[in-house]
């Protein structure tokens, strides 16, 4: 059976006392079964939530990494720096990475590249904007976003990836799309990796969807079939809402 993933995206938030705050906040939520649940702390707070979560089953993982595994290139991380510091995965192709710091397909086939020659789990983002949506074209989006960055890879390299479907105009909106517009997206996309790698490995894969989940909608999402999981942004920022939707799964 494939897995259940819920992972909070902290995005710009948190300076270092409340990454502290909110990770003990986590923490006496107690424990969880039957789902990896995963954080992404800014990259300045990484290694010190890597060790405050030490005796705890939440997983730390990166918001971006770069796909040169060292250079030049001023402010950016590794995906050795990151494994330095004892972080496995990292969140790739978020849609506000796309827009806001030109990271295109290419550049992403290359960071996954990376990722995955290094053993690094990758929770790869992508997802129509609104207008994609509104003309009928977002199944063309999300196919040619996977083709251009995922359908190069190996058929073992998929054991590293985890996929995060997050339409645009559901992130941070307060508009989420309707559990049977999730079930929609996701079987399609299973059956995308499914023609192009084989039933098993379109099987194995997670599907989480992103995009406005909150304690009161989690359920009904996380209910169909074709979605293993969510990446949770603005409800991630609360150790309540959060372990709301742990539970939910
Ligand atoms: P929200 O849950 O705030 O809509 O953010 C979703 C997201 O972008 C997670 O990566």
């Amino acid at each position: 059976m494939r897995k259940k993933i819920v992972a909070g995206n902290w995005k710009l938030n948190n300076n270092q006392q409340e990454t502290t705050a909110l990770i003990s906040a986590l923490k006496a939520k107690g424990s969880f079964t039957g789902v990896e649940v995963k954080v992404a702390p800014t990259s300045i707070h990484l290694a010190q939530a890597v060790a405050e979560l030490n005796d705890s089953a939440i997983e730390v993982i990166g918001q971006n990494m770069h796909q040169a595994t060292h250079g030049a290139f001023t402010g950016e991380i590794s995906v050795g720096m990151l494994q330095s510091i004892g972080v496995n995965s990292v969140i790739l192709g978020h849609s506000e990475r796309r827009a806001y710091f030109n990271e295109t397909d290419e550049a992403l086939a290359q960071k996954v590249s990376t990722a995955v020659d290094h053993d690094m789990e990758v929770v790869f983002c992508f997802g129509e904007e609104l207008e994609d949506r509104k003309a009928d074209n977002h199944f063309a989006v999300v196919e040619g976003q996977l083709r251009k960055a995922l359908f190069g890879l190996n058929p073992t390299d998929w054991k590293y990836i985890v996929l995060a479907y997050e339409p645009v105009w559901a992130i941070g909106t307060g508009e989420t799309a309707s559990p049977e517009q999730a079930q929609e997206m996701h079987a399609f996309i299973r059956n995308l990796v499914a023609e192009a790698f084989g039933a098993a490995i379109a099987e194995n894969v997670a599907i989480l969807y992103g995009g406005s989940v909150k304690p009161a909608n989690a359920q009904e999402i996380f209910s169909k079939p074709d979605v293993d999981g969510g990446l949770i942004g603005g409800a991630a920022l609360n150790a309540d809402d959060f372990f709301a939707i742990v539970h939910s799964i």
